[in-house]
Parts: structure tokens; C-alpha cells; sequence
């Protein structure tokens, strides 16, 4: 495989003031061994801003209630930061109504929803559902568990040695018995922007539905989900500048209206009585149990923390940060990319010789430098690429240029300690 030069998934943008914008992340500030952090783990994790900090804790000082269940002025005001994070979501994902914002744990949440309570009404014996051969686990495994308990077929598109769909084997998967299409609108492993707005019309040709898991979009490009016309689409509050343990289930108000709830509980009823219980409406019938009220609000201070820069601006900077990367890396002797896809965003996967991700890793770790190593939770990309794992450096609108420069000295590092490479 060739080192590829890929296309910018964005246009030119407006550029941002990346020494300004480190100012907001306090965590840039701290030392690692010694060295001053140079932080490219974002597509597992990203840091958070001040803004977003304070927020939270604003909430536990001042505002901490229990939402939608008091009449108290603590709780009328939790509720008010609870539901006005949910019309910045459905601003920044450009949905119609805010019942078609669903707050759930994350990106994997959101998906096992759709598996459960979509696939659960809508699978049969012999039925088929569609993924990717670039899939994270999460869009797998939910979907073979429902598969396995229906009798339903999971069905791969596979991938080429880019590591783009084949799409001509896309259309010839699509068929009579396929009942929903899951997708990624960036690969987690590969960096891959998949022509996600194609595919899902070409699935809604045959009638077909479309859930796209965009936990590695949504941070990294402006997503407007009724441009896209996808159906579902998954993401999470960390790896946008929020806190962990909440994320989005954006759904179409149709479909999620037709499907019965997730889970039991406070807030998704109406009535109950030990004969019948009547849901309640959209989106709380799928909100069942006191939410994770203070990520919540957290997320909401994110997306408005993301709108502020500019999600154009991001991206364009992101995508400058991700070509150099490219360049930059390309040069260094022995390193090979894994996926040099058509279309990338944010990150570079790698292997350095024969030397193993993990000891790359515990080097770079030396330098002061956070990478993930291993197989990123998307064992059969590792297959499909016959390699065990890979270096990943992943992006996001704090890092510089200078940080890859950094990044490329401690791979020399590597390549001193180990003779050979
Ligand atoms: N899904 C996250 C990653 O790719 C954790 O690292």
C-alpha cells in the first residue's frame, strides 16, 4: 500500500486562533515525564474546555435537582439547562423538533437502542441487516445479538485496501430482506469519511432505513442529519469537548414514535398501573430513570463551546493539522499507514516497522506524548489490514502542526531503540 496523499474532507475555512483556543483546555497546561503534553488521543477521548468544566460545576453548586418530577425552583431550573441542552443539540445537528433528540450513555448506547427496539419490532427470521467491514464493535456487536435472537443474516460491505467501501458491493448487498443499514460517517480506525448522504440514498431507494454512527463524526465537521436524511444517527458528549457517560440518539419523530421503549422506569410513563402503563411522549419514553442530568447540560456547553469557534473553522483547521500529519509522516522511514482512504478526518493510523504498537506507544508515552495503540475496537479492520494493531494519532482543534513535528521526533526516538526499524 502506497502512502496516498487523501483529499480534505472540508473546504478552505476560516482559520482559528489555535494559541487562543489552547488557553480554554486547562489540561494543555500540564506536564507528562517531564515533558509539556502534546495530547493526540482525541478520537477516544477529548480534553474539555473551561467553559464546559465550570458549567458542570455550576450545575452541582447551584443548580443540583432532580428534572421534570418538582415543582421547587432548583428543579425548574435543572429542567430548563436539561431541555435548553437539547435544543443546542438539535441546533447543532440541524434535526427538525427536539423530541428527536434522545439522551442516552453514548454513541453505543444510541446504537444498541436502535438494535433493540427497531431491529427487535422490525426483524424476522431470514431478514438482513448491513455494516461495514470498518465498523467500531459497537456497530457490530448489538447488531449480531439482535441477528442471533431473530434469525436474521448480518451482512458486511467490505472494504478496500484504502480502506474505502466498495460500493458497487454495497448496492449488490442491498436487497428485498435488508431491514436497516449501519454505517459510519468516520472510521474510528481508519480515519474514512464515508460518502454517508450517497449511501443513505441509495438505501432509501429500496425503502430501506439508515443509522449512522457518527461518534467520530459529529466532533469533526458541521452534520445536518435532515441534509443527510439519515434515519438514526449516534454521538457522544466526550469526544466533543463534553463530559463522559451521555451522547445523542437522533432519530426520525416517525420512526421513534413507532418503536416500543428501551428501557422501564421513571419519566417514560404517562399512567401506570399493575394492568397496563401508557409511554410517554418523545423523547422521554426512551429517557427512563433520572438522566445524566449534569453531562447533560455539560454536552449542551460543548456544542456551544464547538458553535463559538465555528465547526467550519474546526474542521478546516483539523483537516490543515491532518495533511500536514500526513506529509510530514509519510517521510519517516519505516512507517507504514493503515488506510489511506479517499477521504480522511482527523487521524492517521500507523505501524513502524516490526516494532509493536503497544512499545511505540510506552516511548511516545516517555516523550510526553498520548497516542492510542492496539486495535482501536475494531478487531476485524486489524484482520482485514493483517496486522494486530497500530499507532493512532488522532486530532482535534487544539493540536498543532508543531505537535506532529513533535510526534515524528519521538517515532525517531523509537528508531533508535530499536535497531532495525
Ligand atoms: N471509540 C474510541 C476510540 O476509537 C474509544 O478510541
Amino acid at each position: 500500500m502506497g502512502q496516498v496523499k487523501t483529499e480534505a474532507w472540508n473546504g478552505p475555512g476560516e482559520a482559528l486562533d489555535v494559541a487562543r483556543v489552547r488557553e480554554d483546555f486547562p489540561i494543555l497546561g500540564e506536564s507528562v515525564h517531564g515533558k509539556p503534553l502534546v495530547y493526540l488521543d482525541n478520537a477516544a477521548t477529548a480534553q474539555k474546555p473551561r467553559s464546559v468544566i465550570e458549567r458542570v460545576a455550576r450545575y452541582y453548586e447551584t443548580e443540583n435537582s432532580n428534572i421534570h418530577r418538582g415543582v421547587h425552583r432548583l428543579s425548574e431550573q435543572a429542567t430548563r439547562a436539561y431541555e435548553d441542552a437539547r435544543g443546542a443539540v438539535r441546533r447543532f445537528v440541524n434535526a427538525a423538533q427536539d423530541r428527536e433528540i434522545v439522551f442516552v450513555r453514548g454513541a453505543t448506547e444510541a446504537i444498541n437502542l436502535v438494535a433493540r427496539c427497531y431491529g427487535g419490532a422490525n426483524l424476522e427470521a431470514g431478514d438482513e441487516v448491513v455494516i461495514s467491514a470498518m465498523e467500531h464493535h459497537s456497530n457490530i456487536v448489538p447488531w449480531q445479538i439482535i441477528c442471533q435472537e431473530k434469525g436474521a443474516i448480518l451482512r458486511v460491505i467490505p472494504i478496500d485496501d484504502r480502506g474505502d467501501v466498495v460500493m458497487e458491493r454495497y448496492h449488490r448487498l442491498l436487497g428485498p430482506r435488508t431491514r436497516i443499514v449501519a454505517l459510519p460517517h468516520v472510521s474510528n480506525a481508519l480515519g474514512t469519511v464515508n460518502p454517508v448522504k450517497e449511501m443513505i440514498a441509495d438505501a432509501h431507494r429500496q425503502g430501506i432505513p439508515v443509522l449512522v454512527d457518527g461518534a467520530q463524526g459529529a466532533p469533526h465537521a458541521a452534520v445536518d442529519v435532515r441534509d443527510l436524511d439519515c434515519d438514526f444517527y449516534a454521538f457522544s458528549s466526550h469526544k466533543m469537548y463534553g463530559p463522559t457517560g451521555v451522547g445523542v440518539l437522533y432519530g426520525k419523530a416517525a420512526l421513534l414514535e413507532a418503536m416500543p421503549p428501551y428501557q422501564g422506569g421513571g419519566d417514560m410513563i404517562l399512567t401506570v398501573s399493575f394492568e397496563a402503563t401508557e409511554y410517554n411522549a418523545l423523547p422521554y419514553k426512551f429517557e427512563a430513570g433520572t438522566p445524566n442530568i449534569a453531562g447533560v447540560i455539560g454536552m449542551g456547553a460543548a456544542v456551544e463551546y464547538l458553535t463559538g469557534l465555528g465547526i467550519e473553522a474546526v474542521s478546516a483547521h483539523e483537516d490543515r493539522v491532518l495533511a500536514y500529519a500526513v506529509e510530514r509522516l509519510a517521510g519517516v522511514s519505516g512507517l507504514r499507514f493503515v488506510g489511506t482512504p479517499a477521504r480522511r478526518a482527523s487521524l492517521v493510523s500507523f505501524v513502524f516497522g516490526d516494532v509493536h504498537a503497544h512499545d511505540i506507544g510506552t516511548i511516545l508515552d516517555q516523550e510526553g506524548i498520548a497516542v492510542r495503540t492496539g486495535h482501536h475496537c475494531a478487531m476485524p479492520v486489524m484482520d482485514r489490514f493483517g496486522v494486530p494493531a497500530t499507532v493512532r494519532a488522532s486530532f482535534a482543534c487544539y493540536n498543532t502542526e508543531a505537535e506532529v513535528d513533535v510526534l515524528a521526533e519521538g517515532l525517531e526516538k523509537v528508531r533508535r531503540l530499536f535497531d532495525g526499524v
